[in-house]
C-alpha cells in the first residue's frame, strides 16, 4: 500500500527521503513522488514518476535540500500515471500534500466546493489540497488544515506543506498509519516503522485524529480543535533479525529459510528453563471468557485456522475463525462472554482495524497476535503477543504464518493442563524444518515437472486442509497460478470434474487417521489424469512419495508441512520469470478497507 516519509533538520532531505521509500517498497506500489525544498530559489520542486523509486531518483536533479517529502502510490483513485502520482499541490501552488488513506466523500466535497474547476488528476487527495488552499486563504493555515480534516470521511496519514512557511510541516493521522522519529539532526515521520529505521533515534506513533506541527528541532502535537497534546517517545531499537537480503536472491527465499531460527527465538522468547512466561492477567481473561472468537485475513486468518484447532483440542475452548473484512460489518451472533483474538504480521491491516473499533465500542476483551510491536492493533487491543519474526519484507508471508502458529500454540499450551514438554516438541519441529531446508533445492525440479498447467490443486483433511488453504494462497500470489486448497473428502461432490489430463494435484498427509481416506482421494484423481505430488511424513511414507519430513507431533504439524509448499510456489514464481517479492497487485499491508 501507499507510504510516506517526510524530513526536516541538518541532513540531507534528498537522500533521506528517497532511501526512506527504498525501505517501504516492500509494502508494494505502482509510482512515486517527491517534493523538496530549494533554498536558493526559495521554492518546492515537485517530482513523480510512474513505476519505480529509481525511475523518481533519475529525476531529482537537487543534490541536498533541507526539507521533504517522498510517497509511494498504490492506485486506488485513478489510474497508475504521472498525473495521479503523489505529492499533490494546490492550483495557487501554495500547499503540497501527500497521503495514504481513502477519503470516501471526496466527490462530494469537490461537487460542492469546485463546481467548474479543472482537476490535474482523478484522486481525492488533489480535491484535499485543494480545500485547504481555500480555507487557507480565509484563516491561519494550521486553522485551515484542522478544518478540512474535520470534513473528511474515510482514512487519511497526511504530510501538508505550506510554501509560505518553508521551515514547517504539518502532518495528519486517522486511521492510516504514521510515525515520527526524531534525533539530534532533525525529525523524519514515516508510514512504517521501518522508513524512521536509521534516521531516528526516538519514536512517537500517532495516534488518530492528531495534527502536528513539525520544524526541524521539535514538534508539537494537538487534536482537531488545537488543543495540544503532551506526548513521550520510545527508544528506536531495531530486531535482530536485518532487513537485508544478504546471500539469497529474494526476501522470500531468505524468510523461508529463517524459520528455524524464528522458532527458536519465540521458544527463547515465551519459555524459561521449564515454563511458558505469559502474562497472568491475559491467560485468567481468556479462562473467564467461554468462547474465543478469531478475526484475520489472508495468510493470517489460515494461522487462526490451525491456532483454532490447538485452542479447542489443547486449551478445550470453543473457538471460531472469522474473515475480518465479513465480520466488521455482518457481526454473527457472538454467544456469551465473547474474547476477541486479532491476529495481523503487520497490526495495520484495516479490516481488522475496523472490527476493534466495533470491539472497544461494545467492550469485548481483545488480543492482538502480530509481529509489529508498536503497530497500531498492537497498541489499540487490550492485550498483546509479539511474534518476534522480524521484519517481513517479501509481500508473501512465509515466517509470520509459522511464528503466528507457534505463538498460538504456546498460548493454547500455557491454558491447558497438558503435561507434554512444548518446548522441547517446538524444538524438534525447528530442527526438522533446517534438515528439510537442507535440501530445499530438490523441490526447484519438482514444481518445473509438476506445474505445468494454469490451475493447481492441494488437498488434505483437518489441519492439513487448512495448510492447503495457505499453500494455494502463496502459490497463486506469486506465479498467479489458479490454485484451490481442497478439503480432499470434498473434491469428488463436484470439483473433480475440473481434473484432466496433466492437472497437478498435491496431497499433505500428516494424520495417520485420515492418511489412507487422503490415498484414495489421491489415486482417484490419478485415475483422471491428475499429476500429483505428496508432502508426508516418514512414519507415514510410502513407496513414491515425493517429499518425506522429520516425524514430529502431530499437533504441530502445520509449521513443517507448509515449508516445502512455500517452496514450490517459490519456484513456481521463479521459472515464471515473476517479481517474486513484489507480485503485481498486492501489498505487504493493506490499510485500506
Ligand atoms: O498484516 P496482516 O497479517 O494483517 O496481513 C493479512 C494479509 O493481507 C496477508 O496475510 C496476505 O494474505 C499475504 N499477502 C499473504 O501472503
Amino acid at each position: 500500500m501507499c507510504g510516506i516519509v517526510g524530513y526536516l533538520g541538518e541532513g540531507n532531505a534528498r537522500s533521506i527521503v528517497l532511501e526512506g521509500l527504498k525501505r517501504l517498497e516492500y509494502r508494494g506500489y505502482d509510482s512515486a513522488g517527491m517534493s523538496l525544498y530549494d533554498e536558493t530559489e526559495q521554492y518546492f520542486n515537485v517530482y513523480k514518476e510512474k513505476g519505480r523509486i529509481q525511475a523518481l531518483e533519475s529525476i531529482v536533479d537537487m543534490e541536498r535540500s533541507p526539507m521533504g517529502i517522498g510517497h509511494t502510490r498504490w492506485a486506488t483513485h485513478g489510474k497508475v500515471n504521472r498525473e495521479n502520482a503523489h505529492p499533490h499541490r494546490s492550483a495557487d501552488g501554495r500547499f503540497t500534500v501527500v497521503h495514504n488513506g481513502v477519503i470516501d466523500n471526496y466527490s462530494k466535497l469537490r461537487d460542492l466546493y469546485f463546481d467548474g474547476h479543472t482537476f490535474q488528476s482523478e484522486t481525492d487527495t488533489e480535491v484535499v489540497v485543494e480545500l485547504i488552499a481555500h480555507y487557507a486563504s480565509k484563516m491561519p493555515s494550521q486553522d485551515a488544515i484542522r478544518k478540512v480534516l474535520k470534513m473528511l470521511h474515510g482514512s487519511y496519514a497526511m504530510l501538508v506543506i505550506d510554501a509560505l512557511e518553508p521551515g514547517t510541516l504539518y502532518a495528519a493521522k486517522y486511521k492510516s498509519p504514521l510515525l515520527i522519529g526524531k534525533s539530534d539532526q532533525g525529525i523524519i515521520i514515516g508510514s512504517d516503522m521501518m522508513a524512521l529505521v536509521g534516521t531516528a533515534d526516538n519514536y512517537l506513533p500517532l495516534d488518530d485524529e492528531t495534527f502536528v506541527r513539525i520544524t526541524r528541532k521539535n514538534f508539537t502535537q494537538y487534536d482537531l480543535d488545537g488543543e495540544v497534546l503532551p506526548y513521550t517517545m520510545s527508544k528506536l531499537e531495531m530486531d535482530d533479525f536485518t532487513s537485508e537480503k544478504g546471500e539469497f536472491d529474494h526476501y522470500m527465499l531468505k524468510e523461508i529459510h529463517e524459520q528455524p531460527a524464528v522458532l527458536r527465538r519465540i521458544i527463547s522468547k515465551y519459555f524459561n528453563e521449564t515454563h511458558v512466561h505469559i502474562d497472568e492477567r491475559l491467560l485468567k481473561t481468556i479462562r473467564q471468557h467461554e468462547r474465543i472468537h478469531i478475526l484475520a485475513a489472508g495468510t493470517s486468518m489460515h494461522a487462526g485456522m490451525i491456532g483454532k484447532e490447538l485452542l479447542e483440542s489443547l486449551a478445550g475452548i470453543p473457538c471460531e475463525v472469522h474473515i475480518a473484512s465479513e465480520f466488521a460489518y455482518q457481526q454473527p451472533l457472538l454467544g456469551d462472554k465473547p474474547f476477541f483474538i486479532l491476529i495481523s504480521q503487520s497490526g495495520e491491516t484495516a479490516d481488522l482495524r475496523a472490527c476493534l473499533l466495533n470491539l472497544k465500542k461494545a467492550n469485548h476483551p481483545s488480543l492482538t497476535i502480530t509481529n509489529v510491536r508498536t503497530s497500531t492493533l498492537a497498541r489499540e487491543a487490550d492485550h498483546s503477543l509479539e511474534l518476534h519474526a522480524g521484519p517481513e519484507i517479501a509481500v508473501a508471508s512465509t515466517k509470520a504464518y509459522t511464528a503466528q502458529i507457534a505463538v498460538l500454540a504456546i498460548l493454547a499450551y500455557s491454558m491447558s493442563e497438558q503435561t507434554f514438554d512444548l518446548k522441547r516438541e517446538l524444538s524438534e519441529v525447528a530442527q526438522a524444518m533446517e534438515h528439510f531446508l537442507d535440501r530445499y533445492e530438490s523441490v526447484e525440479t519438482l514444481t518445473t515437472n509438476l506445474l505445468t498447467k494454469r490451475n493447481c490443486f492441494y488437498i488434505g483433511r483437518g489441519s492439513d486442509y487448512h495448510v492447503c488453504l495457505e499453500a494455494a494462497l502463496k502459490l497463486k500470489e506469486i506465479s498467479y497460478i489458479q490454485t484451490e486448497g481442497f478439503a480432499a473428502g470434498e473434491l469428488k461432490h463436484g470439483t473433480i470434474a475440473l481434473i484432466e489430463e496433466g492437472t497437478p494435484v498435491i496431497a499433505i498427509i500428516s494424520n495417520d487417521k485420515t492418511a489412507e481416506n487422503t490415498r484414495s482421494n489421491l489415486s482417484e484423481v490419478k485415475s483422471r489424469g491428475a499429476h500429483t505430488l505428496t508432502i508426508t511424513f516418514e512414519s507415514l511414507s510410502e513407496n513414491g512419495d515425493e517429499i518425506v519430513l522429520d516425524n514430529i507431533n502431530p499437533s504441530l504439524a502445520p509449521l513443517l508441512t507448509v515449508i516445502p509448499t512455500q517452496l514450490i510456489a517459490y519456484y513456481a514464481a521463479l521459472k515464471r520469470g515473476h517479481d517474486i517479492d513484489k507480485p503485481r497487485n498486492l501489498a505487504k499491508s493493506v490499510t485500506v478497507e
